[in-house]
């Protein structure tokens, strides 16, 4: 599925990914400043996380409560340098709970990817608009 979206659409298209995923594991990929924390932060909304949501800046990963009193986290994983660090953050535990997990920076931990998780890839077009693709 593809969607091109500008800002004050971003709170329908999260919907329409919450309905669409086939995982409870989203990857967000896409370069700097290309709006994955953005999406993410209204993914959390239209969950009912009531919370402010940012980049885990100081930490690789942020807790979330929803509503219905069920758990979100956010991991953003640029600052890993090896992505053997996941293993000391419980990142294989963290991701067998069936939560909510929306990931920042896949890419720096390629080995540890849970299988089946629904890829979200986000991009820019030439008139600034988001593009994004789930696969
Ligand atoms: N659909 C959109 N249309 C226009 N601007 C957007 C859109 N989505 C996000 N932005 C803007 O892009 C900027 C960067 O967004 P954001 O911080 O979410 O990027 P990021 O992909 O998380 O970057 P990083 O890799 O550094 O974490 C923000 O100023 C945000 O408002
Ligand atoms: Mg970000």
């Amino acid at each position: 599925m593809k969607i091109t979206y500008v800002l004050s659409e971003i709170d329908s298209i999260a919907t329409r990914i919450i309905e669409c995923s086939k995982s409870n594991i989203l990857l967000f990929y896409g370069d700097m400043g290309v709006g994955k924390t953005t999406l993410i932060t209204s993914l959390a909304k239209q969950l009912g996380v009531s919370e402010t949501v940012s980049s885990p800046t100081f930490s690789i990963v942020n807790e979330y409560r929803t509503l219905e009193d069920k758990v979100l986290y956010h991991f953003d994983f640029y600052r890993i340098n090896h992505e053997e660090e996941v293993l000391d953050i419980g990142f294989e535990e963290y991701i067998q709970q069936g939560d909510w997990i929306f990931i920042e920076w896949p890419e720096k931990i390629a080995s540890f990817i849970p299988e089946n998780s629904q890829n979200v890839q986000i991009s820019i077009d030439k008139t600034g608009q988001r593009v994004l693709i789930l696969e």
